[in-house]
């Protein structure tokens, strides 16, 4: 996920959960506006140098320009990954009114073109897909699908919403399960999956996808794969986990501004671990130095274990 899940958070994850997740998406390299610069500077965050842990990582791209995608993912390759990942499902606005991400799927000859055109040539690196239902209809998946199945991909990953909805509503299952009987190839769902039982409900409702991709959930509650793994972790890991990520953030960022804007990043989903009310954390977010910001974070720390003891 874009600024959340980038190399920082992923080494921090594995070094205090080891083995606790199976493979990783980058977030997004984006050839914004049809140059490479951008997914230049964000390369860095799938360097094999930086990414020496165990959880394997696939490297999304975002765009639509089949030279530019097949350039970088030339350069993926020869950094050693053997598959890549097409993002057709980012909302953002100013991303999807370009017709990129999500802003694609009402354009099937648009996917064509691209696939029919980068297909061949990946030179034996394998392709996957992360899409959504639809830009503004959440039928368009269906004109798309005989498009994906006439092209080898090693997966194809289904956020159930659509790209205008963004993170609202409910993701729609039923659509979902048809989409994924119509697909020839492997299929992950993703969306909402906050529980053991989120997850169960839709491993039972759909036993024949390949997997499930969890997002959001991860953030919300770092122990879920453990959970789903069978163990039931001291709910303090997490809170171990959140004070490790913060020292790693300032560490790694060279300004208090980029450090109080990444902990704040963080601080938008991870403040569900403390258990605090909305209003309680958002007292984070109304701090601007770093040691206000990070002694509103001390003081929610320190009242948990002041309620526990
Ligand atoms: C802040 C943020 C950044 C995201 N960045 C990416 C991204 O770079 N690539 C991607 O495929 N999805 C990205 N997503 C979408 C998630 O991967 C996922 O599809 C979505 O949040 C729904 O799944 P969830 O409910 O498990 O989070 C992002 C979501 C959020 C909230």
């Amino acid at each position: 996920m874009q600024g959340l899940t980038e190399v920082l958070f992923r080494r921090c994850y594995e070094h205090c959960f080891p083995n606790a997740v199976e493979r990783a998406v980058s977030p997004f390299l984006s050839l914004t506006h049809g140059r490479l610069s951008n997914a230049w500077d964000k390369i860095e965050d799938v360097l094999p140098e930086r990414n020496t842990g165990s959880i394997p990582v696939v490297p999304q791209i975002l765009g639509r320009e089949p030279d530019l995608f097949l350039q970088l993912a030339c350069r993926l390759g020869e950094m050693g990954y053997s598959e890549v990942n097409w993002n057709i499902g980012c909302p953002m606005r100013r991303v999807a009114g370009k017709r990129r991400g999500s802003g694609i799927l009402p354009y099937p000859d648009l996917v064509r073109g691209l696939l029919e055109t980068i297909v061949p040539r990946l030179d034996g690196m394998s392709l996957s897909v992360k899409m959504r239902l639809g830009y503004g209809q959440p039928d368009e998946i269906f004109a798309l699908i005989p498009i994906l199945n006439d092209y080898p991909l090693a997966s194809v990953t289904i956020h159930p919403r659509t790209g205008r909805q963004q993170y609202g509503g409910q993701c729609d299952l039923e659509r979902f399960g048809r989409a994924a009987a119509l697909l020839r190839h492997p299929v992950v769902y993703n969306g909402d999956i906050r529980t053991v039982a989120d997850y169960r409900d839709i491993w039972r409702r759909f036993p024949t996808i390949a997997d499930i991709m969890i997002g959001r959930g991860i953030l919300y509650d770092p122990l879920l794969p453990l959970r789903l793994h069978g163990e039931t972790p001291e709910p303090g890991r997490s809170i171990l986990f959140l004070r490790t990520l913060l020292d790693d953030i300032l560490t790694a960022l060279p300004t208090d501004q980029a450090r109080v804007r990444k902990i704040k990043e963080y601080w938008c989903l991870m403040w569900h671990i403390t258990g605090v009310s909305e209003s309680a954390a958002r007292a984070v977010l109304r701090t601007s130095s770093l040691d206000a910001t990070l002694s509103a974070i001390e003081q929610i720390l320190l009242s948990l274990h002041t309620e526990a003891s």
